[in-house]
């Protein structure tokens, strides 16, 4: 696929087939994330894989609101994004490089989030960004440590329906020129 057409096909996917995906593709969509770039090559996003049955009906009736948990009901991977905290943003003495602090480990796994989101549209999946989500319950569920700050949820499946992309900012709303 063109880089344009994999840009463009990328929707956020509401309805998913009961259909599972390959190891091999998984592989290849975390190879993708691995590619962005990050704090000083510091790597510090993380994916947390759910897909066995038993864990995947936890997780969506435990983590997420019903809205949500109904969103991606049949989705048969969903992976939670989150990072380890006080690397990047910060110098080798542990202080903070500037006033962002640690939104750069969120920019950072925001980055590497699209590149498996566009890479996952390319090998014709789907996905769906989830921000609404209960932390403490992914926490204990999957037993991430405290080192790491849990970000999003994002489903991955084989799409049910095709979305109406929501409207854009034009380049006058989005852009300033000096
Ligand atoms: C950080 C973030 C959090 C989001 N949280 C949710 C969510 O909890 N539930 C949901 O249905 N969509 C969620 N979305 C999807 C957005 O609504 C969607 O990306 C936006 O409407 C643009 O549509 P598109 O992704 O199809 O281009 C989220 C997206 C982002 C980037």
């Amino acid at each position: 696929m063109e880089f344009n057409e994999v840009v463009e096909s990328r929707r956020s996917i509401r309805d998913y087939q009961e259909k599972q995906v390959k190891d091999e593709l998984l592989e290849q969509i975390i190879a993708a994330a691995s590619l962005a770039p990050s704090w000083k090559n510091s790597q510090t996003a993380r994916f947390h894989i759910v897909k066995s049955p038993e864990m995947l009906s936890r997780f969506k009736a435990e983590c997420l609101p019903e809205f949500n948990a109904k969103n991606v009901a049949n989705a048969p991977v969903v992976i939670v994004v989150s990072f380890v905290k006080d690397r990047a943003g910060y110098d080798r003495n542990g202080s903070p490089t500037n006033e962002l602090q640690n939104g750069w480990g969120i920019y950072d796994a925001g980055l590497a989030s699209e590149n498996l989101m566009l890479k996952a549209s390319e090998l014709g999946l789907a996905t769906l960004v989830m921000g609404i989500r209960d932390e403490k319950k992914i926490r204990l569920l999957l037993d991430i440590p405290a080192n790491e700050t849990i970000i999003s949820v994002i489903s991955l499946g084989y799409g049910q329906t095709k979305m109406e992309r929501p409207v854009r900012k034009s380049f006058d709303d989005l852009c300033k020129i000096y």
